[in-house]
């Protein structure tokens, strides 16, 4: 198998430049080579430039959404080719704060993981379920569905170049984590779609991480699950410390 893991920070709106760079400084030489573990911090847009200067070898800088256009009349909004052109390799797509109060939907998550693969960015795409779902059952069912649409019309070549992130929406800045084992039934299940989709190998080869409340405590036992591969983490990546703890529980699955 050996399915390098990721740890994906998600600064969402945190950190102003100076903290920002200062946090850089802080991991830079203290995170794992990249073909052990990948190390990713995506950022806010606006000083992406100068952390992907900063970035040693190892550090890996992404940016947490952006159109699917590679130009046009769209105010405020960031194209791939603006990313790319950055250095940018990453981009967090259909968060469920995206998709909450920034109207994306299946529709525009699935044309911006094409635009983001057409350009070599890896895509680290969210789906994940309301407490609603969750108490009524169906989260297989509308998480594959979340799944099914973020991969339409996409060959498996492109989809290999993609992360998904499995984030219920109850666990996200809530301190309520789903238990391992609720999370790798989940992912389990996602790795399924994969390979009704794309076959057996593909399904093994994916990477699918855990999110929400991901933090130092929990961090080994949710990694220690044979189906997540590492964790996109909002509040504990903000701390220099905390995360470089979560970047050793994933070297820790690696060896
Ligand atoms: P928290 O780790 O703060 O719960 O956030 C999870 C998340 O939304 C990461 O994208």
């Amino acid at each position: 198998m050996g399915r390098r893991p990721v740890i994906a920070g998600n600064w969402k709106m945190y950190k102003t430049k100076d903290e920002a760079l200062a946090f850089i400084y802080a991991i830079n030489l203290s995170v794992p080579e990249k073909d052990v573990v990948e190390t990713v911090i995506c950022a806010p847009a606006v000083y992406l430039r100068d952390l992907v200067q900063r970035e040693e070898d190892n550090l890996r800088i992404g940016a947490q959404t952006m159109h699917h256009a590679d130009e046009g009349a769209y105010t405020g909004e960031i194209s791939p080719a603006m990313l790319k052109s950055i250095g940018i390799e990453y981009v967090i797509i259909g968060h469920s704060e995206r998709r909450a109060y920034y109207n994306e939907t299946d529709e525009s998550v699935n044309l911006k993981v094409h635009a983001a693969v057409n350009k070599d960015i890896i895509p680290i795409i969210c789906v994940g379920e309301s407490l609603d779902i969750r108490e009524a059952g169906t989260t297989n069912q509308v998480v594959e569905a979340q799944v099914r649409a973020a991969y339409l019309n996409m060959d498996a070549e492109k989809a290999m170049k993609t992360i998904i992130a499995y984030e219920p929406i109850w666990a996200i800045g809530t301190g309520k984590t789903a238990t391992p084992e609720q999370a790798n039934e989940t992912i389990k299940a996602i790795r399924g779609v994969m390979e009704d989709i794309y076959g057996k190998i593909f399904a093994e080869e994916i990477r699918i991480l855990y999110g929400g409340s991901v933090n130092v405590k929990n961090v080994e036992s949710l990694l220690a699950e044979s189906d997540i591969d590492g964790a996109l983490v909002g509040g504990a990546s903000l701390d220099p410390s905390a995360y470089l703890t979560l970047v050793n529980a994933a070297l820790k699955k690696a060896s």
